[in-house]
């Protein structure tokens, strides 16, 4: 196996694959109501790539390096195949970790399922506690401790679980000591990502970014913490222990902090659409190269590095000049990308 490396020599490491599009949350920072209403064009299950097809596609990723997937949507869970997607890519493809991001609300039943079929860890997301304000941010009204039972059971379950929450100032920021309280007792790692322009209908603003040093001193007020140094190279988070040796929080701060260079991570889409970076307009339609008669194996993998050797992507390096000249880049959605 020869890793592939893209133009500024970024190897690639994690592959982000989005099972579906939907989600029965209507989080206002990623599908808004009001946008992904009854009128929204979801895709058809035909366009989806089939178990069988995501299968093939990680293993051609695996040849160019990828040591990572992560299971995402929309939300992964409502997809009913997903514990044997999870068992064929541990057993058949062999990939050293398999992780999942969900929103928790089909995760307390599921959990034992997925940790069985061999899911090695879990991201959950909480965004508030208060039952009033985490209705509002699941856009559904619906109360906050079902997903907490859920982060229970998968504890419970044996599965390592992380949980993530977006800030927004004037929304939940008043409440970010109480997040780090309750997963602090809990052992759960807590990441607080910055609000991201991702898509172009989720009311981005700027104001609206609680910086990470922010987020760090306000959560340091209440108990002091140090740095701690990335578990791997080119980890998302900024990981934070708190002094009292009593677990970690981690910052996302793809705003203030942008973290491209060290950019390891591929997305496919439910459509099977590879797109190098987050913040791409455009993906390469891997699923209809794939089903196209005559593809081998072979042939797939080196249309896959191929891509990946020309990759330049660094949009949040760029996107203060992009800001500044008042550009504005048409970017697809994350509920479509998979966050
Ligand atoms: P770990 O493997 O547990 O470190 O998870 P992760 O942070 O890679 O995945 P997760 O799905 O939990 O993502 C958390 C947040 O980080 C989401 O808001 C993602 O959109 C954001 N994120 C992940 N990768 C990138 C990236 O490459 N660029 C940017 N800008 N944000 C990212
Ligand atoms: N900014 C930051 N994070 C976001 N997520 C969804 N939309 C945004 C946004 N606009 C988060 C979800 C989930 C993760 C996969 O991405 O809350 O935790
Ligand atoms: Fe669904 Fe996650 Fe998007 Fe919320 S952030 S709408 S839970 S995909
Ligand atoms: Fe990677 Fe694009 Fe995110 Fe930069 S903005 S870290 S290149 S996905």
């Amino acid at each position: 196996m020869v890793p592939a490396r893209d133009a500024f020599q970024r190897p690639l490491r994690d592959l982000r694959v989005s099972v579906t599009d939907r989600c029965n949350f209507r989080c206002p920072y990623c599908m808004p109501a009001e946008v992904f209403g009854p009128g929204h064009a979801f895709l058809r299950d035909p366009q989806l790539m089939t178990l069988a097809e995501i299968v093939r596609l990680a293993r051609a990723f695996q040849a160019l390096g990828v040591v990572k997937l992560r299971l995402t949507g929309g939300e992964p869970l409502l997809r009913p195949d997903v514990p044997d997607l999870i068992r064929a890519l541990k057993q058949e493809v062999g990939l050293p970790e398999v992780a999942l991001t969900t929103n928790g609300w089909l995760l307390e039943k599921l959990a034992p399922a997925l940790r069985a079929a061999g899911l090695d860890r879990v991201n959950v997301s909480v965004d508030s506690l208060d039952d009033a304000t985490a209705g509002r941010l699941n856009g559904r009204g619906f109360k906050v401790g079902r997903v907490l039972r859920a982060i229970d059971a998968a504890a419970a379950a044996g599965l390592p679980v992380k949980v993530n929450c977006v800030v927004q100032r004037g929304v939940n920021d008043g409440e970010l000591p109480a997040l780090a309280a309750y997963f602090r007792e809990r052992g759960h790692p807590l990441r607080f990502i910055e609000f991201m322009d991702v898509g172009n209908t989720n009311h981005w603003a700027a104001e609206r970014v609680v910086p990470a040093r922010e987020i760090v001193a306000r959560i340091a007020e209440h108990w002091p913490l140090e740095p701690a140094g990335p578990a791997y190279r080119g980890e998302v988070a900024a990981r934070y222990r708190y002094r009292d040796g009593r677990g970690e929080i981690g910052i996302i701060s793809s705003v203030t902090e942008p973290f491209c260079r060290d950019c390891h991570r591929a997305r496919l889409s439910a459509d099977g659409r590879l797109y190098t970076c987050l913040f791409a307009a455009l993906g390469w339609d891997v699923l209809a190269a794939a089903r196209s008669p005559g593809m081998t194996d072979a042939a797939l993998e080196s249309y896959l590095r191929r891509i990946w050797t020309g990759r330049m992507d660094r949009y949040s390096d760029e996107r203060a000049e992009v800001l500044a000249a008042g550009e504005t880049r048409p970017k697809v959605e994350m509920s479509y990308i998979g966050g």
